[in-house]
């Protein structure tokens, strides 16, 4: 199949990432149909893409006669057998290896033969994903950053098993949505968080020595660096949830004190302060 030729894309789950996902993909004139476990969480997926997409108008990022367009080629679903005629499926589930690994193998049954599926896992070997499918040649990481709709990169991540036709058309594909590749290994954080996650972990620990206050170790990254937000900010921005669980991926695939997660951040995720999405991280969110 050629990245032209997909039509129709499955998405499974509308969460932060999902949703973003959604959105991107419906605003290339391509169908989008997402999964989510319950009706609830099938209205909460659509309820913040209308958001985006109103926001993305009020920027003026998008003309307001698209917005209905966009929102039309979108539809949701609680049932996998929803996914049966698409040309793409891209998983972007909660970060749980059991989760990824059920939707793979289901994934699997459901869908055609000839059908790419990709993940948006930052954590999770690409191999481990497509060894539970029939087709681990066809089986290809594909992450994208957080808010989808804004940030331009994508990094693909073939396994050894993904063949160079899955990788060509994973290609064509982020750029049609008009995203940047980069490729990297099938290796733990990729390119992305194998560096930002010690760069996170090194800002926590600060914290937790006293050594400076939130404030200021934020202002000296997004003053002294041009950081967009500082790295307190950002880790809340992420979700300390996250966070905490991808550095500890890294730190058990590459056994380095780097990637250790800090006390402080245990902490938190232990109090339920996960971040923006709790109200509550390292900030406080209204
Ligand atoms: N569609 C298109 N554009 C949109 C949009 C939408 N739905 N919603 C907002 N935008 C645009 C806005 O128009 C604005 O553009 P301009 O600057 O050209 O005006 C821009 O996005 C920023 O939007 P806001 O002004 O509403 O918000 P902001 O200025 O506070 O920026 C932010 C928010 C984009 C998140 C910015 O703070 C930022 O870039 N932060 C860093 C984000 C980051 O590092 N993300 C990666 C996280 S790591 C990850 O995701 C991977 C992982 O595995 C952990």
């Amino acid at each position: 199949m050629d990245a032209n030729n997909v039509r129709t894309v499955g998405i499974v789950g509308c969460g932060l990432m999902g949703s973003g996902i959604v959105e991107v993909v419906a605003r290339e004139g391509i169908a989008a149909i997402y999964l989510e476990p319950t009706d609830g969480l099938v209205e909460a997926g659509h309820a913040r893409i209308e958001a985006s997409t109103a926001r993305a108008v009020e920027r003026g990022k998008m003309p307001a006669d698209e917005r209905a367009p966009v929102l039309g080629r979108i539809s949701g679903s609680t049932e996998l057998t929803a996914l049966a005629d698409v040309d793409l499926v891209i998983e972007a589930a909660t970060e749980d290896p059991e989760t990824k690994l059920e939707t793979f193998r289901r994934l699997d049954e459901v869908t055609r033969d000839d059908v790419v599926l990709a993940s948006n896992t930052s954590s999770i070997p690409i191999a481990t994903l497509g060894a539970v499918t029939g087709r681990p040649d066809r089986v290809i990481g594909m992450h994208f950053f957080n808010p989808p709709p804004v940030m331009a990169l994508v990094e693909l991540t073939p396994s050894l098993s993904t063949s160079e036709e899955t990788l060509a058309l994973a290609r064509g594909f982020v750029e049609r949505l008009g995203k940047t590749v980069v490729v990297a290994k099938d290796h733990a954080g990729f390119i992305v968080n194998r560096l930002v996650i010690p760069y996170l972990c090194a800002a926590i620990a600060l914290l937790d020595e006293g050594f400076a206050s939130r404030e200021d170790i934020d202002a000296a990254m997004t003053l002294g660096m041009h950081h967009p937000m500082g790295p307190l900010r950002l880790a809340d921005f992420i979700g300390l949830d996250t966070v905490l669980q991808i550095a500890e991926v890294l730190h058990a695939e590459f056994r380095d004190p780097r990637f250790a997660p800090p006390a402080g951040l245990r902490r938190l995720v232990d109090a339920g302060h996960l971040g923006k999405k709790s109200g509550r991280g390292f900030y406080e969110y209204g």
